[in-house]
């Protein structure tokens, strides 16, 4: 089985500092003091990755490092990034992002940066609600910009904003819009692109990251007319990532995703799916059907934005290394759902070899 690689090119950049400034009415809040990596582009071939949703807590685990980094081209911290679990007083708490990081330094795989803004808790700067709009567009602006530069060398793709929409389609960024009294989509998109080019990384890609949007419906004409209107108000939207959260008994068709991705695509976006699994919890199907079918679903996706988007297919992103981890059984006590692609012990299951195929025959050898 011939996996799709990284070639890692390395430059050396000059050293750079960022600072945030600490604001006189506010608790000390400082960013830490960032060294500017080494910029390296990592290119993949034909566009295509293979990712996976690390746990940091799980990097020890047994098997779980060998196991990312034998099957899997990216990376992308499932929580390690997200603000609130991560803001201290003294600032953002870096070591279970730069922790991911180095095995995809190490191992020569991308990393998505998920996620910048989002209005769930975790997504939240602490005591934003308090924060006056300069103090607020400071430090949204000034962590993006950390975070640009601290992983500008491995970065592959960016979720700036996650989850705008609610079930009908409404932008609901309102925490956010009511914080920066501004544009949330203009602000964060602006600074990470200019961040990024500053260290002459013009290939990541910035994206908006939904769930709920694979079929047709009012959602996902809502995520179109979104990333359309972005685009023409100059807001530099590359890529839509389509969350797929899925399960045995309920997915959408193949000609529905079909359909879904190429409307993207026509539009000169890039598309991912970015963050797959499916639960084999069923009402009607035996454990082997269901794995059967859990293979199948997942290979429908994965053809589906071959076929949909083409050479705008730009990666696949499983949301967990390994079943044992995986957030899906993680955060459902008692539960053994295997969602995703490699077993408990790290091996790759029928949905790994479906997917794994199908992107290995999409790339030049
Ligand atoms: O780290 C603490 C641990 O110290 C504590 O003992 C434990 C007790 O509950 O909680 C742990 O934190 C949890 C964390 O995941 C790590 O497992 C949080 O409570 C829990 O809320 C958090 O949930 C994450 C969730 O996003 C909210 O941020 C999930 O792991 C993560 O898989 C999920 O990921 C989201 C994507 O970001 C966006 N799309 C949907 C996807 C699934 O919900």
């Amino acid at each position: 089985m011939v996996l799709v690689r990284f070639a890692f090119l390395v430059a050396v950049f000059v050293a750079a500092f960022v600072i945030t400034k600490v604001q006189a009415d506010e608790p000390a809040v400082r960013l830490a003091t960032v060294e500017a990596p080494r910029a390296a582009a990592v290119p993949h071939r034909n566009g295509m990755f293979l990712g996976a949703a690390v746990h940091g807590p799980a990097l020890d685990a047994r098997g779980y490092r060998a196991a990312l980094v034998q099957h899997f081209t990216a990376v992308t911290p499932e929580n390690g990034l997200k603000l609130a679990p991560h803001w201290r007083p003294g600032g953002f708490d870096w070591s279970e992002a730069d922790a991911i990081a180095k095995v995809a330094r190490d191992g020569g795989l991308g990393m998505r940066l998920h996620t910048l803004v989002w209005e769930q808790p975790d997504g939240l700067l602490p005591g934003m609600a308090q924060l006056s709009p300069e103090t607020c567009r400071a430090r949204l602006t000034d962590h993006i910009r950390a975070t640009m530069d601290r992983y500008a060398d491995v970065a592959v793709s960016v979720d700036v904003v996650n989850e705008p929409l609610n079930h009908r389609g409404a932008v609901t960024m309102t925490r956010w819009t009511k914080c920066l009294d501004a544009d949330v989509f203009d602000l964060a998109f602006r600074t990470a692109r200019a961040a990024l080019d500053a260290r002459g990384r013009y290939d990541v890609a910035l994206a908006i990251n939904e769930f709920g949007t694979l079929s047709p419906g009012p959602k996902t004409d809502a995520l179109w007319r979104l990333v359309r209107d972005l685009r023409a108000r100059g807001v530099p939207v590359d890529t839509v990532g389509f969350q797929a959260h899925l399960t045995v008994d309920d997915a959408p068709t193949r000609a529905q995703l079909v359909a879904t991705f190429r409307r993207f695509a026509d539009e000169g976006f890039k598309v991912e799916v970015t963050e797959l699994d499916v639960s084999v919890a069923s009402r009607r199907l035996s454990p082997a059907a269901a794995l059967a079918r859990q293979a199948q679903i997942a290979e429908d996706v994965v053809s589906a934005c071959l076929e949909g988007a083409g050479a705008r297919c730009a990666g696949v992103t499983t949301w967990g290394v390994t079943d044992a981890w995986a957030w899906r059984r993680r955060e459902v006590p008692g539960t053994r759902d295997t969602p995703v692609l490699l077993d408990e012990d790290g091996r790759p299951k029928p949905m790994y070899n479906a997917i794994s195929g199908l992107l290995a025959a999409a790339s030049p050898r």
